[in-house]
């Protein structure tokens, strides 16, 4: 098979890390790319937005399978693009059509969706710039915090959580009147807040028959303890200790089924990936977010894991087979931890010559903002490369990854250093 994978961080990386071991691989390209994806396949320099110009060379190179690595693409209508043109209608999307990846392009539209399938989620009502008074009267029958969502794609910044009333309601303000976060803040959803420690669990779909990956954890926060600004990740872990077979027997009735049938039901055709962050409310799955694509650094704890051939069930997506695919794991625990630019998710540099990449042992390097420039791996964004390791305990998977962030260095490297320390008893 031949396949393009679009995207250019840890999480492409990584998917293209494990197309490239199928049997049934003939050529592989990753577009953009990054410093990484060149060690397992061939970067292209294409926008993964220019649909135009991703057809065309889609056409050109006989592309088979297309997997899309990140949300704006699937949004903006990629897999629409592709089925509408006769000539790359034979190529197999792995990611859902505009109507399928508005579960996580409008958070209104999640809501609603999941309230009429009885899916367990914070309640909710959504607001515009005309029903501000309403929102503030809301707000104010309300106990804090305060959670308020741009309904939209805001670039993972559209959440705002708040302690008091009056900030509150200044937010809401901003985000309704002063276009806070773009017309993505058109609309607000203002929801209950839930307490309880988040997962993220994903689905692969043919859109009727799906198969359940590995869970994982994410860490959001720049510093140690959870603290300080939020990232687009630091860290990663698999399995969860908490999301036990009956946690996730839960999450699989009361959540994941119920979705898929859902989508069904409204006639939405969704095959790809579905990815559903949780938080777990003292034993009760909830779901916080729907995501139309595989997360990040979660997807290089969760690929890593996956013992079966990944472009087998891509060829179940592709023809509708997806039940009859089986599918392994490997039972041992996978971490990764991510080293990022100093100064990062603030004001950060780019372009600092890396080392050590080669000499790292036990440990895959994921590459994210990395590039080659003069024959040289430089770096070329906020969050640069995740070290991934397996172990047989948290632990151990951890020393592992530690080791290879310790061996990899470029000016202004950092990394929490407690990734994983909610979860180490
Ligand atoms: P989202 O973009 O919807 O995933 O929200 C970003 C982050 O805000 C989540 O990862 C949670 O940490 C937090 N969050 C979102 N909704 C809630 C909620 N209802 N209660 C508590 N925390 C929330
Ligand atoms: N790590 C969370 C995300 O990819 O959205």
């Amino acid at each position: 098979m031949n396949v393009l994978v679009l995207g250019s961080g840890g999480r492409e990386h990584a998917i293209s890390w494990k197309i490239a071991q199928s049997s049934i691989l003939n050529n592989l390209f990753i577009a953009p790319g990054n410093a990484g994806t060149e060690s397992v396949g061939k970067n292209v320099d294409l926008h993964p937005n220019d649909f135009k110009s991703v057809g065309e060379f889609c056409i050109q190179n006989k592309i088979e399978i297309v997997v899309v690595g990140p949300e704006d693409p699937l949004v903006k209508g990629i897999h629409d693009y592709f089925a509408a043109d006769e000539s790359l209608s034979k190529a197999t999307v792995i990611g859902p059509k505009k109507e399928g990846a508005v579960l996580e392009g409008s958070k209104d539209f999640s809501k609603k969706f999941m309230n009429k399938f009885n899916i367990p989620t914070a309640k909710s009502a959504t607001f515009t710039k005309d029903t501000l008074q309403d929102g503030i009267e809301y707000l104010t029958k309300m106990v804090g915090p305060y959670v308020l969502k741009a309904d939209g794609l805001a670039a993972g910044k559209g959440v705002v959580i708040v302690d008091d009333l009056s900030s509150a309601k200044k937010e809401l303000k901003e985000m309704l009147t002063e276009s806070k976060f773009g017309a993505a803040s058109d609309k607000v959803v203002i929801e209950q807040f839930l307490s309880g420690v988040e997962l993220s669990v994903f689905i692969v779909t043919d859109g009727t028959s799906y198969k359940i990956l590995p869970a994982a954890k994410d860490y959001k926060r720049i510093g140690e303890g959870d603290t300080g600004l939020n990232t687009g990740g630091m860290g990663a872990i698999s399995p969860v200790p908490f999301a036990n077979r009956e946690f996730m027997d839960k999450v699989e009735n009361q959540v994941i089924i119920p979705t898929v049938k859902g989508l069904k039901a409204e006639g939405i055709e969704y095959t790809g990936f579905l990815f559903f962050g949780l938080i777990n409310v003292k034993g009760d799955p909830y779901v916080i977010e729907y995501n139309c694509r595989l997360g990040d650094p979660e997807t290089e704890v969760v690929l890593p894991r996956l013992k079966s051939d990944l472009l087998d069930l891509f060829d179940g997506i592709a023809t509708g087979t997806l039940s009859e695919r089986d599918v392994e794991f490997d039972p041992r625990t996978v971490t990764t931890v991510m080293t990022v630019s100093g100064g990062y998710p603030e004001a950060y540099e780019k372009g600092k010559e890396m080392s050590g990449m080669s000499e790292v042992k036990d440990a895959v390097p994921f590459h994210a903002g990395t590039k080659i420039v003069d024959g040289k791996i430089v770096t070329n964004g906020g969050r640069v490369l995740a070290v991934t390791a397996y172990g047989k305990d948290i632990d151990s998977a951890l020393a592992r990854s530690f080791a290879g962030v310790d061996t990899i260095n470029f000016e202004g490297k950092y990394f929490r250093k407690d990734i994983g320390f909610d979860l180490v008893s």
